[in-house]
């Protein structure tokens, strides 16, 4: 989709059966370029899990049902949350402070407004490519620390956990290699999340030391040369995976309605 990141499937009907070997396309096709687009796709549910399936298991923490769809627990149904309630407004990764993240993320466009509401995407492979020999070998075999928080009982959340009272949310803290290598390319990609908010430090260094060099990865991974722009229209089918690749929601649509369906896949609790 871009000279760095994304790729566009044409030509499948995900409504229909899907062929092993198409399965496989599909995979590869994620894996290789991060960000997956399939457009035209009228999802209904069924669909939209069967083509989870091809990842892995959907990942299903007891606060996530919440807001899901009627009968579908797995799949989230995410509503225009507000520009000051958009929890997605920054470069981030998905889950990064649970012991076993998330993988893939599936979301389907359903209602998409008239104007703005895209996601951005970056290459976290071509992130870690770019680096000097020298900060490769800093950030060799070292994990950073994820911080995050999740709602001590089920309910509907209007963003992320982090918006909820300090007594009706608890901390999850846990630690990742900074440069992973990713199992379905052999590739390494930094893993990163927002520095001084979910990526607090770096293994081995003071947060005072850790937050410069933290700051400095992030930063340089979303240059625009290693960035794609997500248009939505109703239909888009559109895969990211959280294993080398960030991405931002774009909160520009004021109050107008965009709603999408999103099944997360891997990890767990
Ligand atoms: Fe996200």
């Amino acid at each position: 989709m871009t000279g760095s990141v994304g790729v566009a499937l044409t030509g499948i009907d995900l409504r229909g059966p899907i062929s092993e070997a198409a399965a496989q396309t599909i995979r590869d096709a994620l894996f290789q370029h991060c960000v997956l687009i399939i457009r035209g796709q009228m999802l209904e549910p069924d669909h939209h899990l069967r083509l989870a399936g091809l990842f892995g298991e959907p990942f299903l923490p007891y606060y996530y049902a919440a807001n899901a769809l009627d009968g579908y627990p797995e799949i989230a149904v995410v509503p225009n949350f507000g520009k000051a309630k958009a929890p997605a407004e920054a470069w981030h990764t998905d889950w990064s402070h649970m012991s076993t993240p998330p993988t893939v993320s599936i979301a389907v466009g359903h209602v998409i407004p008239d104007y703005g509401g895209d996601t951005m995407f970056s290459n976290q492979y071509a992130a870690y490519d770019r680096l000097s020999d020298g900060m490769k070998a800093l950030l060799s075999g070292r994990r950073a620390t994820f911080v995050g928080s999740r709602p001590v009982k089920p309910q509907k959340m209007a963003g992320t956990a982090d918006t909820l009272p300090a007594s009706a949310r608890e901390t999850v803290i846990n630690h990742h290699p900074i440069a992973r290598e990713h199992p379905g390319t052999n590739r390494t990609a930094l893993y990163l999340n927002r520095p001084g908010g979910a990526m607090v430090a770096l293994e081995g260094f003071t947060e005072h030391e850790s937050l410069p060099i933290l700051q400095f990865l992030y930063d340089q991974s979303v240059t625009p040369d290693n960035v794609y722009r997500h248009q939505w229209q109703p239909g888009d089918v559109v895969c990211w995976d959280n294993r080398c690749a960030m991405h931002y929601g774009v909160h520009d649509y004021g109050d107008m309605e965009r709603t999408l369906h999103r099944i997360t896949v891997g990890g767990a609790e």
